[in-house]
């Protein structure tokens, strides 16, 4: 019952969201109301529910996916100058578990790329987003093992799924 109203409410115009819980609610127990509401479509589907997307696909990638996946590789590699290498990867306890931190956030972050909203209408887009989660995950569990090889190695995944991607659909968002 009362998750029946949460679906209803994602059907209110936006106003009526603004004024409060407690006109909502009451809207809720008008069946009179309830029943002028649109029938369920996928799309409709989507805003019923919580999710709540802030940017738009471009600003997602440019600003969200790029900036978290530049805090797990820039732990990674080593500059060689002539007379000296510089090891980029974590030093101490500390870096590592904030190597293991940023791989984490990629990790977990790949799930908004699922939303209904941003999934384009095929059965492949999952599948390269089921990549990057899995490089991710190989990055964190190989920072959590102080592991600077196998970590790099994740770090070079984690790219080579990003651009399999969009070898796939950047051509076709512009
Ligand atoms: C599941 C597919 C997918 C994955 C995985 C993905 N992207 Fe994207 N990316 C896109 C799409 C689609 C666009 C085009 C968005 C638009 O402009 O509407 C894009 C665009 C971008 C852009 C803007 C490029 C341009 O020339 O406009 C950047 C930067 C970017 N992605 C970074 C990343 C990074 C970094 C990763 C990996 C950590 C990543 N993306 C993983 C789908 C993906």
């Amino acid at each position: 019952m009362h998750h029946d109203c949460r679906r209803k409410v994602g059907f209110v115009p936006h106003m009526t969201i603004v004024l409060g819980a407690a006109l909502v609610a009451s809207a809720c127990s008008d069946s009179r109301n309830a029943a002028a509401q649109p029938t369920a479509s996928s799309d409709t589907d989507a805003l019923a529910t919580n999710l709540r997307p802030v940017l738009s696909m471009h600003d997602v990638m440019t600003h969200v996916f790029q900036y978290s996946a530049d805090n797990v590789w820039r732990r990674q590699g080593r500059i060689y100058t002539t007379d000296a290498v510089v090891s980029l990867f974590p030093k101490d306890e500390e870096e590592w578990e904030e190597a293991e931190e940023a791989s984490a956030t990629l990790a977990e972050l790949t799930n908004v790329l699922l939303l209904p909203t941003r999934m384009p209408d095929d059965k492949i887009w999952a599948g390269f987003v089921d990549e990057l989660r899995q490089a991710s995950i190989e990055a964190m569990q190989s920072a959590e093992a102080h592991a600077e090889e196998s970590f790099f190695h994740a770090g070079g995944r984690i790219q080579a799924a990003c651009e399999a991607c969009h070898d796939r659909y950047l051509a076709a968002a512009r």
